[in-house]
This record gives C-alpha cells, structure tokens and sequence, in this order.
C-alpha cells in the first residue's frame, strides 16, 4: 500500500504514510493556462493505493481526482481509498428552491464511484446523520477530531467553557466538553446570508470567563466574528476558537481578529498557519482497523 499526496497537501501526506510506515509518492499536477489539469502519477503503483488530499477550493481537485484514479485503475490498481479530511460539497444537503442542486448527494454518490473507500473528518451532515448516506456506493467512513480537540483544550493554563455558535454545532462542543470534563454552551444563529449572522448566546453568565468558541467550519469566519463580538458584551475575559476545518474565505481571518479572538487554533485538515492539531494518527488508525 502507498500514500500518493499532492504539493498542496504533502505535508499532511507524508505525515500520514509515516504513521502507516508505508512509501509516499506524489502526484505531479501541472495547471494549463487555460485552467486545464495535466496529472501525472508514478507509475510503479501497488494493487491498493491512498490519495490523501483534503476538498476545500474543492473543483480543480475533484476533477484532479478523477484523472488521478483513472490512471491508477489503468495501471492495475484494484483498491483505492481517499483520505480527504475536508470533505466538500456537504453543507447542501437539501433544495431549498426548486431547480437547485442537492450538492451533498451528487457529490458524494460521484467519488463513491470514484473510490472503494473514502474517509474524511467530522463532515458536515446536518440533515443525515450517516456519511454512508451521503456516500451509499462506497466505504464510507466518518472520524472525529474530537478526541484531539478534546486532549489539546485540556493542556490549556485555565479550563475554558467551551461554546457552540450554533445549533449544529451541538454534536462537536458536546462531545469535545464531555472527553476534556469541560463545561459547554450553544448559543443560537441566525443566518440571513453569506456575510450576514446573528447570534444569540444562551442566558448564562459569560463574566470573566476564559471561552473558547468550537465550531466544525469557519468560512467566511462571521459565526465565530458575531460570537466573538456577542461574549466580549456579556465582559468575558478572552475569547479564543478552535476549528476543525479552517476554510478561511476571503477576509475571515481578518474578520475574526477584528472580532478580538486571541488565538485562532485549528487541525491540519486544511493547511493554514493556524494548524495546532495533526490528524495523521486518527486517520491512520482508521486505515489499520
Ligand atoms: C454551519 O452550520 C457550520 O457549522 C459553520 O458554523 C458555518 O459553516 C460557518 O460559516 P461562516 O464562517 O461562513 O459563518
């Protein structure tokens, strides 16, 4: 078995075939200027094979993907697993007007005929629970950063309340509270549009307090902005936050330093600078079970 990574995610890559003490090669991409993908793999490939790269900025990549496996299936490859931390296109998992694509389903059920077996990190499934529903025609396998999460807010000098910015995010901030023995909230949201949030926190007393807002995502970072903001009101002492899947649009990050957040820690599912968090030992468990 090999670990085939990407230039855009080598680190984890390798991170990743050391855990599992196996060779790692890499997929050569080049970019046309008409924004066309040549891939090229190696051509020595064992009978199974893991791609490892995570789906944010996802479309390039989908596409990179299914040349990738093409080749690897050409040239005898008979199993291959993807590890995408990030998995992409799981936000829409409805239509919520007519004539618009349910991306979660189409997307999914695409890279179930892509791979034989795909594992990512706490995706975000709202109205489904299970990622094989999402993904029915494959091996689908669904980890959590929780227990990371959990063992990295413990090494913290004051244990901190942990909060949700929103309902959703219940699932994550329990869960993480629960494994670290730390208290937790989930505030309501509001959510009028790409940049447009409100948040109502719950009526507990915030005052002094060392908080740290746990989401899954931060995209356009204004959840975790407009939390921020919201604590600062009710004379928290610091407001950090912890994200498993630091997306990081546009300004986000700007955003949340405006928002007075102290520390923005985050996993290397998505690389980013603030990546505190290595998933290659969860990842590689799940390949040896
Ligand atoms: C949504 O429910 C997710 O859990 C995140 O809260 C959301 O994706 C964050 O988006 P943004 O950073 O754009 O506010």
């Amino acid at each position: 078995m090999q670990v085939l990574g990407f230039k855009d995610y080598h680190e984890q890559g390798k991170r990743l075939a050391a855990e599992l003490a196996i060779e790692y090669l890499e997929v050569a991409i080049h970019h046309f200027p008409d924004g066309e993908s040549k891939v090229s793999l190696p051509t020595a490939l064992d009978a199974e094979i893991i791609f490892c790269r995570s789906l944010d900025h996802p479309n390039n990549k989908l596409i990179e993907l299914l040349l990738a496996c093409d080749v690897a299936r050409q040239q005898g490859t008979s199993h291959i697993t993807l590890v995408a931390p990030y998995l992409c296109y799981m936000r829409q998992d409805i239509a919520f007007n007519p004539g618009e694509a349910v991306s979660q389903i189409i997307i999914g059920q695409w890279l179930g005929q892509l791979f034989d077996r795909i594992i990512t990190v706490d995706p975000h499934l709202h109205r489904i629970h299970e990622l094989n529903q999402a993904i029915p025609n494959a091996e689908a396998i669904s980890l959590s950063a929780s227990g990371l999460m959990a063992e990295f807010l413990m090494q913290r000098p004051n244990p901190p309340v942990l909060l949700g910015p929103d309902s959703e995010s219940e699932q994550w901030v329990k869960h993480i509270a629960e494994q670290g023995g730390l208290e937790w909230e989930v505030a309501g949201k509001q959510r009028q549009g790409d940049h447009n949030v409100e948040i109502m926190l719950p009526e507990v007393d915030f005052e002094d307090r060392v908080v740290v807002i746990v989401d899954d995502i931060a995209s356009t970072g204004r959840t975790i902005a407009q939390a921020a903001k919201a604590l600062r009101q009710r004379g928290v002492q610091t407001v950090d936050c912890l994200i498993t899947h630091p997306l990081f649009a546009d300004d986000a990050e700007q955003v949340l330093t405006q928002a007075c957040i102290n520390h923005i820690w985050s996993t290397d599912s998505i690389n980013h600078h603030s990546n505190v968090i290595q998933l290659a030992p969860l990842l590689a468990k799940a390949i040896q079970s």
